[in-house]
Parts: structure tokens; C-alpha cells; sequence
């Protein structure tokens, strides 16, 4: 099993293969994530929402319309309905911790969560995992858009480590990572200068921006030292 790294204060910038390998194989199924691992990230990036009959499910949108033969919401739908429909006409819906089973503790893992109702799943599992599989907090960094969420999580559980996504201010990102002890800001890649890269590190906060597909971007991630970059293509990088 390769090394495993999570923290970044070696010079290593570490590779975040978003939703999988998305820029090879479909979003979010086990495919994706293998291919992922076998392309050298250091960790996936993966969204979950919860079905109706309450399971954590890897899927981007709140439906399923774009990503699979079948339509209607995730919330509104149980894991058997879920797995009966496909994605491009051979992968199934993967669960949480079906991609965690897969995953093996071979690269950490970002939950993003899609909505404050998976906090308190994601929470447990996380902790199921830590228990009774020999896992620890290394392998798992918890983000969302939803800052409620966030509180939620760090509420609940004061180790989990959180990344605070945003896509807008950063200010007030940086206030509210601190605030919760974040381990990481995530924003989008053009947001971020040089000089607020260093602000955010120099408050013990890693940076991970997403999702930087372009090899001029990569460039001007590295430059600026981000601690992590979040991809499509993580051989660009
Ligand atoms: O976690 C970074 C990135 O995945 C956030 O945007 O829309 O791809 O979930 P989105
Ligand atoms: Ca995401």
C-alpha cells in the first residue's frame, strides 16, 4: 500500500482527483474513483446526499436526471430505486461506503456534503470507520458549501477535520474557517491571489481550490504554494 500523506508541509501539493477522475471516467462511481487512485491522487473529492430511506449517496446533483437513464430527486428516492437505474449504462449509484470499501484507506477521502441533512450520517460513518475499521482522521476531510452544515459536523464531532468551501468571499471564508477550526478553505481557483493564499496558511488553514483544470490555472496554483489542488485532471498536474 503506498505511502499515505495527508498533511502538506513537506512542499507536496497534494493531488485531489475531483469526483474520481471525472475528466476520464463518469462522476462520482467507483470507476472513477479507482482510476483516481491508480492516477496518483492523494485523495478524491466526492458529493453526497441522502436517499429518502436515509442512505448517504455519491452523486452531484439533487436529482439524478443528468447522470443516470432514470429521473427524479435523491431525497425523494430509496437506495433500491437507486441502484435500479445506471450511469452510462453499466455503473451503478455508489453508496458512501461502498466508495470508502473501495478506497481502502488508499488516499483520503473529501466529502462534500450536499446538504445539512447528511451531516450527522456522514458524521457516524466517519466515526464507524475510525471505530471499528481501523481508519482515523487523516483519511477524511469533510466540506460544504453549507456552513450550517459545517457547524453541524463540528458540533458534533471536534476532530473531524472540515474544509470550508466557498465561491465567493473570502473574507468572510477565512473569518468562518477559523472560527470552526477548519483544516482547510476550498475556493474557487479565481478567487485566490498570492497574497491570500499566504493570509489563509498563515492561520494555520490549508488551501485547496477547485476545480482547476488548465494547465495555465495549475501553474498559478503552484506559484502561489496552495497546500492541495482539486481536479478533473490529475495528470495535468
Ligand atoms: O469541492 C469542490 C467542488 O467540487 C465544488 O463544486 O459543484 O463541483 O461540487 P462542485
Ligand atoms: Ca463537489
Amino acid at each position: 500500500m503506498k505511502a499515505f500523506f495527508y498533511f502538506s508541509g513537506m512542499n507536496k501539493i497534494l493531488k485531489i482527483g475531483h469526483r474520481g477522475a471525472k475528466g476520464y471516467e463518469p462522476e462520482n462511481t467507483l470507476i472513477s474513483f479507482e482510476k483516481a487512485i491508480e492516477m496518483g491522487a492523494d485523495g478524491i473529492e466526492l458529493d453526497v446526499h441522502l436517499s429518502l430511506d436515509g442512505h448517504l449517496i455519491v452523486i452531484h446533483d439533487e436529482t439524478i436526471d443528468r447522470t443516470t437513464n432514470g429521473k427524479g430527486v435523491v431525497n425523494e428516492l430509496t437506495l433500491q430505486e437507486l441502484k435500479s437505474f445506471t450511469i452510462n449504462e453499466k455503473y451503478a449509484i455508489p453508496t458512501l461506503d461502498e466508495v470508502l470499501d473501495l478506497v481502502n484507506q488508499r488516499c483520503f477521502i473529501n466529502i462534500e456534503l450536499k446538504g445539512q441533512d447528511t451531516a450527522e450520517k456522514v458524521v457516524q460513518l466517519i466515526e464507524h470507520y475510525i471505530s471499528d475499521k481501523n481508519w482515523n482522521n487523516n483519511h477524511f476531510i469533510v466540506s460544504s458549501f453549507d456552513w450550517n452544515a459545517l457547524q453541524q459536523v463540528r458540533f458534533l464531532n471536534e476532530n473531524i477535520r472540515i474544509g470550508v468551501l466557498t465561491e465567493s468571499n473570502l473574507d468572510l471564508a477565512i473569518s468562518f474557517a477559523r472560527f470552526m477550526k477548519a483544516e482547510a478553505l476550498h475556493p474557487d481557483f479565481q478567487l485566490l491571489t498570492n497574497e491570500y493564499t499566504a493570509k489563509i496558511q498563515e492561520r494555520g488553514i490549508q488551501v485547496f481550490p477547485w476545480t482547476v483544470n488548465e494547465k495555465e490555472a495549475i501553474q498559478s496554483m503552484k506559484s502561489f504554494k496552495v497546500d492541495g489542488i482539486i481536479t478533473d485532471f490529475l495528470d495535468l498536474l
